[in-house]
C-alpha cells in the first residue's frame, strides 16, 4: 500500500536538496539558485539562497507570458454585500501593479513593511500582491482583531504605510474600521507615515489629509511598475500567530522557498492542476488565506475564489454549496468548525440538494482537529474523499495530509494522515527519548525544515531559537502532542502551550489572563478553553477577585467580557467570565489550569498529588455548573 507515496516520500527526506532543487525548477526565477541549502549555522537555514526570483511575478506574470493572461484569476463573491466579479490574470496584473506603482509614490521602498488590515475583498489581494511586487515586506492583520493587538503588530513590524478599508462587514453588523485603526495609530508607538483606506460603496468615512488618503486618490497619480528582483533569502511578509505568552510573534516567510514549496503542494497534496478552480474558505488574516486563498493557487495558475461571508447565515447553509455550484470548484478548503456549523443549521443537507456539484472532488479541512463524525456527515453528504490535514501558521503548508496528488491513501477518522514529505515528524517523550509507534509524547519535525517554513522570526533569532529549536536539539518542535501509529499516521492531540483553537482561530489564553488582570478588581485568574460542540474549543476565564471589592459579580464579569472584546477583539469569543473564590493551584503556586479543564469538560481525571488544597475543586466545579458550564450530576 502506498508504494509511489512512500519512495517519494523518502526520496525527499534521504535527499532533500535533490528533492526540492527539483521542485525549484517549476518556478520562475531571474537567476536559478545554484546553493540548494545552507546547513552552516543551525537552526537557522537557508534554502535557494543565491536564486533571484519575485513572489508577485510568479504569481502573475509568469502566467501572462505564457499566453494565459485572459484566464479567470480570482472570483469575489459577496453574499453579505451582492457584489461579485471576477479579474483575469492581466486584469488583476494590472491593478496590482498600478497599486505597487501607488506605494512607491509614498516612499515604499524594498524591505519596508506595510499592514493590511482588510476585509475580504479583491483590494486586500491587490495589496498583498502589490507588496510583493516592490519587494515591501506585507503584514495582514485579521479584522476581527481589536486595536490593541492592530497597535501591537504597527510597533514590532515598525510598518510604513497602513492599507485598510473604511468597513468591514459581518452578519448584522458593520465593522467601523476607521476607529478601530485610529485608536491603534494613537496605541502605537511606532508611528506610520501614511494610512491608505479603501471606501467601500455606502460606507464612505472622512479622511485627513495629507495622512490619510483613499485608495482611488493615491492610484490617480500613480503609473503601474514591474516587479523587482528579490533575493530568495529576504522576506515576503510577516504574520502575527498568538505565542506561548500574550505577546504575538512575527512569523516571517522568505520569498524562494515559499514559491516552490507551495507551488509543489497543488498538485502534489491537492491534485489541483493549472486552471482548475480553487476555493480555499478561510480569511486573509490567517496562515490558510495567505497560502491558499492568494498565494498557492496564484502560483499554480489555478482561479481562486475569494468569499466574504459566512458558511450560515449569508444567507443560509447553503451558501457553500452555491459557491462551487456557481463556480464549478473542484476542491475546497476550510476548517471544520464550518461544517460543523452547516451540519448544525441543516443535518439532512436539504440545501445541498438544491445545488449541482458534479464537478466537485475533494474537501480538505485543517486548523482544528476534524472530529471522526464530522468527517462522516460531509463525506455522506458530498460522497467526495474528505480530508483531514494537519498545518501551523509556523509552516504556511501542510505537516502532514494525504497527499492525494501522488497517491490517495486510506482514511483513518482522527487521524490527519501521513507526514507530508519534506516533513520528517516524530514523537519525543517526556525523557527525550523517541516514543515507539502508539506512545504519546510531543511531536516534533527533524531539521532542517522543508522550504515555505519559517526561517526566524521578525528580529526574534534568539525566541525563534529559544521558543522552537532548543527543547530536543535538533528538531522543530511544534507544541502539539500526539502519536504516531504503526502505519505511520500521525494523531494530533492536543497542544502543550496556553495556545486554544476557537472556531479554527488561533488564540492565546495567556493574552486574555493578561487582559484580565488588568481589571482593577481582579485578583489573579485563569483562562481555559472547554470544549465546544461548534467552535471546537471556547475560551472561559476564572477570576479571583481582590478583598474588599464591593462591585456585584455580575457587573465585574460583563466587564471583563468587554475588555477583552475591546483589547483583543470579537474574534476572541469570550463571553463567559466567572467569579470564584479562589483557583486552585500546586504547593509551588502553579495554577493547575489542566484539572480544571477536564473537570469542565467532564472528563476524568486525576487529583494531582501537588494540589494545595483539593476542596477548592468543589467550589469550582459547584461554579461551572451554576453557569450551566458542567451539568449537575
Ligand atoms: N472582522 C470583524 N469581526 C469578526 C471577523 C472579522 N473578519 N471575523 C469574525 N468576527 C467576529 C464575529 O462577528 C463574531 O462577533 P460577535 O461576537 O459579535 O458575534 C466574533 O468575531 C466571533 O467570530 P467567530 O468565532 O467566527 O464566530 P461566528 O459565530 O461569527 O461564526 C463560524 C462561526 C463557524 C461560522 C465561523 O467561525 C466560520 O466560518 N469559521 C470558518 C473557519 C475559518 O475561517 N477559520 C480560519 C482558519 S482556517
Ligand atoms: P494555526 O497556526 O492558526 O494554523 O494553528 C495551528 C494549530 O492548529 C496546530 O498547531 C494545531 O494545534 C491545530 N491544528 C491545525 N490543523 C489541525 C488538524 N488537522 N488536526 C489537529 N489540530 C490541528
Amino acid at each position: 500500500m502506498s508504494e509511489k507515496f512512500s519512495k517519494i516520500y523518502d526520496h525527499s527526506i534521504k535527499n532533500p536538496e535533490n528533492f526540492w532543487q527539483e521542485a525549484s525548477n517549476d518556478i520562475f526565477w531571474f537567476k536559478k539558485p545554484t546553493k540548494i541549502l545552507n546547513k552552516s549555522n543551525p537552526p537557522f537555514y537557508k534554502w535557494f539562497e543565491d536564486g533571484i526570483t519575485n513572489t508577485c511575478y510568479n504569481a502573475l506574470d509568469f502566467h501572462i507570458d505564457q499566453g494565459k493572461g485572459k484566464r479567470t484569476a480570482l472570483i469575489y463573491d459577496s453574499p453579505i454585500t451582492g457584489s461579485k466579479y471576477k479579474l483575469t490574470y492581466e486584469e488583476l496584473r494590472s491593478k496590482v501593479s498600478k497599486f505597487a506603482g501607488a506605494l512607491k509614490n509614498q516612499g515604499v521602498n524594498k524591505g519596508d513593511r506595510i499592514i493590511i488590515y482588510m476585509p475580504m475583498i479583491p483590494e486586500a489581494v491587490i495589496a498583498m500582491l502589490a507588496c510583493a511586487r516592490i519587494g515591501a515586506i506585507h503584514s495582514v492583520v485579521f479584522g476581527g482583531f481589536a486595536s490593541n493587538e492592530l497597535a501591537s503588530r504597527i510597533d514590532d513590524s515598525k510598518a510604513k504605510v497602513l492599507v485598510t478599508a473604511s468597513c468591514g462587514f459581518e452578519p448584522g453588523r458593520t465593522v467601523e474600521y476607521k476607529p478601530l485603526v485610529d485608536e491603534a495609530v494613537k496605541l502605537a508607538n511606532h508611528k506610520i507615515d501614511k494610512m491608505i483606506l479603501f471606501q467601500r460603496t455606502a460606507h464612505e468615512v472622512k479622511l485627513n489629509a495629507p495622512k490619510e488618503i483613499s485608495w482611488d486618490e493615491v492610484l490617480l497619480k500613480a503609473k503601474e511598475v514591474d516587479c523587482v528582483e528579490m533575493n530568495s533569502n529576504e522576506f515576503a511578509y510577516i504574520l502575527y500567530t498568538s505565542g506561548t505568552t500574550g505577546t504575538p510573534k512575527g512569523i516571517v516567510r522568505d520569498i524562494g522557498g515559499h514559491i516552490v514549496a507551495l507551488k509543489w503542494t497543488m498538485k502534489n497534496i491537492y491534485n489541483i492542476d493549472e486552471g482548475d478552480i480553487w476555493w480555499s474558505a478561510s480569511d486573509i488574516g490567517w496562515i490558510v488565506g495567505h497560502s491558499y486563498i492568494v498565494y498557492a493557487p496564484l502560483f499554480k495558475g489555478c482561479t481562486t475564489v475569494l468569499f466574504e461571508g459566512k458558511p450560515v447565515g449569508t444567507p443560509d447553509a447553503g451558501a457553500f454549496w452555491k459557491i462551487i455550484s456557481d463556480y464549478k470548484v473542484k476542491s475546497l478548503f476550510t476548517a471544520p468548525t464550518a461544517f460543523r456549523a452547516i451540519k448544525k443549521e441543516d443535518p439532512k443537507g436539504e440545501f445541498f440538494s438544491k445545488y449541482d456539484l458534479s464537478k466537485f472532488e475533494s474537501l480538505f479541512l485543517a486548523g482544528e482537529r476534524a472530529d471522526p463524525d464530522t468527517i462522516k456527515w460531509a463525506e455522506n453528504l458530498l460522497k467526495v474523499p474528505v480530508i483531514d490535514h494537519w498545518w501551523q501558521t509556523e509552516t504556511s503548508w501542510a505537516i502532514s495530509s494525504n497527499c492525494t496528488g501522488i497517491e490517495m491513501m486510506e482514511t483513518k477518522y482522527g487521524s490527519a494522515c501521513k507526514a507530508v514529505p519534506g516533513y520528517d515528524v516524530k514523537v519525543i517523550k517526556q525523557d527525550h527519548s523517541l516514543a515507539k509507534p502508539n506512545e504519546m509524547g510531543d511531536i516534533v519535525v527533524k531539521l532542517p525544515l522543508p522550504p515555505g517554513t519559517f526561517p526566524t522570526l521578525w528580529n526574534a533569532d534568539k525566541r525563534y531559537k529559544d521558543n522552537y529549536m532548543s527543547n530536543y536539539e535538533g528538531y522543530y518542535q511544534t507544541y502539539d502532542a500526539g502519536h504516531i501509529d504503526e502505519d505511520g499516521y500521525i494523531w494530533i492531540m492536543s497542544r502543550t502551550d496556553d495556545i486554544i483553537n476557537v472556531a479554527g482561530h488561533r488564540l492565546s489564553t495567556g493574552a486574555i489572563e493578561e487582559v484580565l488582570s488588568e481589571h482593577q478588581s481582579v485578583a489573579e485568574c485563569a483562562v481555559l478553553g472547554i470544549a465546544d460542540k461548534l467552535k471546537g474549543q471556547l475560551p472561559i476565564g476564572l477570576i479571583v477577585l481582590k478583598a474588599g471589592v464591593d462591585k456585584d459579580n455580575a457587573t465585574i464579569s460583563k466587564e471583563c467580557i468587554q475588555m477583552v472584546r475591546d483589547k483583543i477583539g470579537p474574534v476572541a469569543a469570550f463571553k463567559v467570565a466567572i467569579v470564584i473564590k479562589r483557583l486552585p493551584k500546586t504547593r509551588s503556586g502553579k495554577i493547575l489550569r489542566g484539572t480544571i479543564r477536564k473537570m469542565a469538560d467532564n472528563v476524568d481525571f486525576k487529583m494531582p498529588p501537588t494540589i494545595d488544597d483539593p476542596l477548592i475543586l468543589d467550589e469550582i466545579k459547584d461554579d461551572l455548573i451554576k453557569n450551566n458550564i458542567l451539568k449537575s450530576a
